[in-house]
């Protein structure tokens, strides 16, 4: 009786052609209550002698049955994979889909070029930290608590003393510190300002110039940076130096540029801040400001691309649109 189920089960996989229907044959035989189950369960009425002789010939049967299921499995694999594979034709006469190439990100191209501009006057780039002391960031740069001057700047305070630098300006007190003059540095980098509206966002760019020096004068300010606008905008563009305040420097300045405006009426457009090093902040890194002076600048980088892109809308820098930024 027991030698039947062999020759029974191959006879009926070999009509199988579904791995579901090679389940169902498995659990006919060998589930719980399959067929062969059931037939091994009965014989444990058997004698003790009885059931010494036949345990190994059920256990071999039943890993023979075993083993045919499986390679059933395995075959039904098999020809669902050919199958596949089959149908899986590749057609290498297809055009092919081709590939886009992506373009450098407007914020760099500027970034990189008033760099370059720089680095050919011979001026070296250091970047900063982000997360900067109030040291830094107001204190040293003769901003000191309570100053009105504080509050030109949303600041992102971190506490324990710490904030998001608002501007590159502490570069200029880090690089002081550890170096004696001549100085002549950029640094350009993410500054953060709690601030968000068509021409401002909480984070965006700036580039910070320094140079000292014995004998500089505002003159110098003045070359430096009119070479530097008539190089980044163009030969024929007038500038002027317009009076302001910075704490850190004295006098201080902003520089305009002559632009078109949308109507093609010329307008002055406010570029970057500026001015001589105030004697305060050499004091704060121990610069002797009798024998040293220093001219200085900072530029917000969207605000340059911007007017010279005539991009009316900060945020378009970061929406990530293709339309916008294949235009570069
Ligand atoms: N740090 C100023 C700001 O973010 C910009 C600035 C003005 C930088 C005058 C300078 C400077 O170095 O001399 O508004």
């Amino acid at each position: 009786m027991i030698n039947q189920f062999v020759p029974k089960i191959i006879n009926e996989i070999a009509k199988i052609n579904t791995e579901n229907e090679l389940m169902n044959l498995k659990s006919k035989y060998l589930g719980k209550k399959g067929e062969f189950t059931i037939f091994t369960n009965s014989l444990k009425d058997l004698s003790i002698e009885e059931k010494k002789k036949q345990g190994p010939i059920i256990n071999s049967i039943k890993k023979e049955i075993e083993s045919i299921i499986a390679d059933k499995f395995k075959s039904l694999k098999r020809l669902a994979i050919d199958k596949k594979l089959a149908e899986e034709k590749i057609d290498i006469s297809l055009p092919s889909k081709g590939s886009s190439n992506g373009s450098i990100h407007p914020l760099s191209l500027v970034s990189e070029e008033i760099v370059k501009i720089f680095t050919q006057f011979g001026f070296e780039v250091f970047e900063g930290p982000e997360i900067e002391s109030d040291h830094y960031n107001f204190e040293a740069l003769n901003i000191p608590e309570d100053h009105p001057a504080r509050d030109m700047q949303d600041t992102f305070y971190l506490g324990e003393g710490n904030l998001l630098r608002t501007h590159t300006s502490p570069m200029q007190v880090r690089i002081m510190e550890c170096n004696n003059p001549p100085i002549k540095i950029i640094s350009p980098g993410k500054v953060y300002r709690c601030d968000s509206d068509v021409t401002h966002t909480p984070m965006f760019h700036q580039i910070e110039g320094l140079l000292v020096d014995k004998s500089i004068t505002f003159a110098n300010l003045k070359g430096v940076l009119n070479e530097f606008i008539s190089r980044f905008f163009g030969n024929s563009i007038k500038t002027r130096f317009r009076p302001s305040y910075f704490p850190f420097t004295e006098p201080s300045a902003e520089l305009d540029i002559e632009w078109k405006d949308k109507n093609g009426s010329k307008v002055w457009m406010e570029v970057l801040g500026c001015g001589m090093v105030n004697p305060k902040v050499f004091e704060s890194v121990n610069y002797n400001s009798k024998e040293y002076a220093g001219l200085a600048f900072g530029m917000g980088i969207e605000r340059l691309a911007m007017i010279k892109f005539g991009i009316t809308d900060i945020r378009y820098f970061y929406q990530n649109d293709l339309k916008f930024l294949k235009q570069f």
